[in-house]
């Protein structure tokens, strides 16, 4: 008979910390591990020196971005950004590797994400994702359920993520020595 233990999901050791500038060549090696789909969900559809530059912005944090990487057996293997816009708006944007799917890099990410937002008193975060990507609505519906998704004409979702939906408990929880 299977028992609990044995048909438990092994997850891999993940260390999450904040990006910085040496990154540049573990984020670039990120993405070219990548799928041109997963890049196109998050540089939606620019290539080349935009990726580039991205990475660099990624890799450097100022007062109006800052993220962090996901590293596991020796390399990046996702990332995670926090970013204002102009309207005032907490934009984020997750990248994890194809192959590293599935095995909660980005709902790691994404806490780290919302534990720096309650921190600096952001209430909702509202990522940019395109209408068409039901992996993304999916993983934000897996891991924060009262965030709400809306489809308003055009080729963007209206999503908004309440930070309180992502607890803190629950972060310190399951990644007690996180580092900040
Ligand atoms: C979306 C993305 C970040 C998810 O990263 P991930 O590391 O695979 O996600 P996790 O393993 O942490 O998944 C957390 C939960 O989300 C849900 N989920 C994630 N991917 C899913 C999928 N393909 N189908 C169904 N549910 C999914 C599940 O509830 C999952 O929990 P479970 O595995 O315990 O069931 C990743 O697919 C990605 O980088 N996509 C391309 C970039 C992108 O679309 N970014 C926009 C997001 S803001």
């Amino acid at each position: 008979m299977e028992t609990g233990s044995l048909s438990a999901r092994i997850e891999p050791q993940v260390h999450i910390r904040p990006s910085r500038p040496i990154d540049v060549d573990g984020l670039t090696a990120l993405a070219e591990r990548c799928s041109d789909d997963t890049l196109y969900r998050r540089f939606h559809g620019a290539a080349g020196l935009y990726v580039r530059r991205e990475l660099g912005r990624v890799a450097s944090p100022t007062w109006l971005h800052r993220s962090w990487v996901a590293v596991a057996d020796g390399a990046i293997r996702g990332t995670a950004t926090l970013a204002w816009r102009r309207s005032g708006q907490t934009d984020i944007a997750v990248l994890v590797e194809d192959a590293w799917f599935r095995r909660g890099i980005g709902r790691r990410l994404l806490h780290r994400l919302a534990a720096e937002a309650r921190r600096l008193g952001v209430d909702v975060l509202t990522p940019t994702v395109q209408a068409d990507n039901e992996r993304a609505v999916r993983f934000i519906r897996g891991v924060a359920p009262d965030a709400t998704v809306r489809f308003a004409g055009g080729a963007e979702l209206d999503v908004r993520i309440p930070v309180r939906a992502l607890g803190a408990t629950e972060l310190r929880a399951a990644h007690p020595g996180e580092a900040a």
